[in-house]
């Protein structure tokens, strides 16, 4: 079972969570998973920390769980570590930046489902003239195919340079987005997700676990 830990709290305050037999009252309960026996609506339910991974996925590395060509970003995971992940969205091929590796398949409902409209940063450079860009991402562009995307955010960092805030995951949707507007990405980096920022510490290619705060802030949104 997979909660998030607002939904967590929910079956607390609802008294479906109980700890060696005795309701848990408060999500601040302290519970010993080595020695204690915790149900949920009755049922015991397996204990395993959940992994929740941050990777700074480089260029030419695909989100794939295999591929015949090329390495996949599961390959830059440790051995140890790579069991039951699965990646929260995916980049492209030549796309850099943040992108989370989990095992907790209720946290990949959440950051993903388009109902959330969790946002995404991406630091874009492109060729080209784009035309009135900041007022059609504002009011929605629309794709090449006629797909109207939700208004998203455009601020022009320097030219040929911009920085997106965009709420939803379409195939190649930052590279459609921008040339609908008339321009061609060369470059695109994701820098955040749902707030999370891509630690400036963490190399190319390189992961880690997040922090139980970074976790929280995640779980956080809605
Ligand atoms: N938009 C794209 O076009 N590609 C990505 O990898 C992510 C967003």
């Amino acid at each position: 079972m997979g909660v998030t830990r607002k939904e967590a709290s929910l079956l607390i305050r609802r008294r479906r969570v109980s700890c060696d037999d005795v309701a848990v009252r408060t999500a601040a309960s302290h519970v010993d998973p080595a020695t204690q026996v915790v149900r949920v609506n009755g049922e015991v339910v397996a204990w395993h920390a959940r992994r929740v991974l941050m990777l700074h996925k480089p260029a030419g590395v695909v989100t794939a769980n295999h591929d015949e060509h090329d390495r996949t970003v599961f390959d830059l995971v440790p051995p140890d570590l790579r069991r039951d992940l699965v990646a929260v969205g995916r980049l492209d091929k030549d796309a850099t930046g943040l992108l989370l590796l989990t095992d907790d398949g209720a946290l990949v409902h959440a950051l993903t489902h388009p109902k959330r409209g969790i946002e995404k940063v991406y630091e874009v450079t492109y060729e080209g003239t784009l035309v009135d860009p900041e007022a059609r991402f504002a009011a929605g562009v629309t794709l090449a195919d006629g797909t109207r995307c939700r208004p998203a955010s455009f601020e022009a960092l320097a030219p040929g340079r911009c920085r997106l805030v965009v709420h939803e995951g379409r195939y190649h949707q930052v590279k459609r987005m921008i040339a609908a507007c008339g321009g061609h990405v060369t470059e695109l980096h994701r820098a955040a997700v749902g707030g999370l920022r891509l630690d400036p510490e963490l190399a190319p290619g390189a992961v880690r676990p997040l922090t139980d705060a970074e976790i929280d802030a995640l779980d956080g949104r809605d």
